[in-house]
């Protein structure tokens, strides 16, 4: 078990468009066993691996976050996101903006694919907040942050803070 530092806003590897996996090696298994002891450390809902600073098209989501009683962790590796549908606003947060909410509009459901750790490929048709958490990771192997996607008001509101967490992810 390994906790990995998640990088914060302002380091350029969450700009970066993460890379396809190729192969699903025993690399690729390490990373993702680590994402999970890093997301359960951070009591977060997801991760990207980029957030950890791996640039590749990997993220992990804890549903019991978000449902208990049916909830399980779900890895995505080299997601697609074909059909989305909807809209909602719902207040968001991430693991790479330390205590940071937002409300954000995005679609309400998503159909996805990708190959779990066995390198099978599964289909994920939702909606609710595991759809918004599937949004959000997407977003993050795309180089795209929560922020992205707010008012040039609430971006105003939010200039200061947004400055000193760059500023502390240089330094830190
Ligand atoms: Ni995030």
């Amino acid at each position: 078990m390994a906790i990995r530092p998640i990088v914060w806003y302002g380091d350029p590897v969450l700009r970066e468009k993460s890379a396809p996996i190729e192969t699903i090696d025993q690399s690729v298994r390490d990373l993702v066993t680590d994402m999970i002891d890093t997301l359960r450390d951070a009591e977060g809902i997801g991760l990207a691996a980029n957030q950890v600073g791996v640039a590749q098209r990997l993220f992990i989501i804890d549903l019991a976050k978000i449902d208990p009683v049916h909830g399980d962790l779900v890895v995505f590796i080299n997601p697609e996101i074909h059909t989305t549908d909807g809209a909602c606003e719902l207040e968001e947060g991430c693991l790479s903006f330390p205590d940071i909410y937002q409300k954000i509009t995005r679609a309400e459901s998503v159909r996805v694919t990708a190959l779990d750790l066995d390198g099978n490929e599964f289909t994920v048709e939702t909606d609710g907040m595991y759809a918004r958490a599937i949004l959000h990771e997407y977003d993050h192997i795309e180089g795209v942050l929560f922020i992205d996607h707010i008012s040039p008001f609430q971006r105003t509101l939010l200039r200061g803070r947004l400055k000193r967490l760059q500023q502390q992810s240089v330094s830190a």
